[in-house]
């Protein structure tokens, strides 16, 4: 994912909330009490991941457990749904192309 692009989200709620450091693809992250994985990953990022078929950029599309478009991975290979998966501290996320650490 390009560290030069805008997050896809903004963040207008939670601002106050615990801080949770995790990381993403290798790199230091920290999303906010009460995320889910999806949330957190796309504030500060312009994607979730890219699909295995084409390598398009994925954000997730339902939001709510239904669509499979937001699988994401830890680094010692569980699949995680990014939608309904609340963000935990220590979490060592990858994408579907990303390298872990
Ligand atoms: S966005 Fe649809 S299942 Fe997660």
């Amino acid at each position: 994912m390009s560290e030069d692009r805008l997050p896809l989200l903004r963040r207008i709620t939670r601002k106050e909330h615990a801080a949770i450091a995790f990381t993403l693809d290798g790199a230091p992250c920290e999303g906010r009490a009460g995320d889910t994985l999806l949330s957190a990953i796309l504030s500060r990022s312009d994607s979730l991941r890219r699909t295995e078929f084409s390598g398009e950029p994925r954000a997730g599309f339902c939001q709510m457990g239904a669509c499979q478009d937001c699988w994401v991975m830890t680094e010692t290979g569980e699949r995680l749904r990014a939608c309904t998966t609340p963000l935990q501290p220590g979490m060592r996320i990858v994408t579907m192309t990303g390298k872990a650490a």
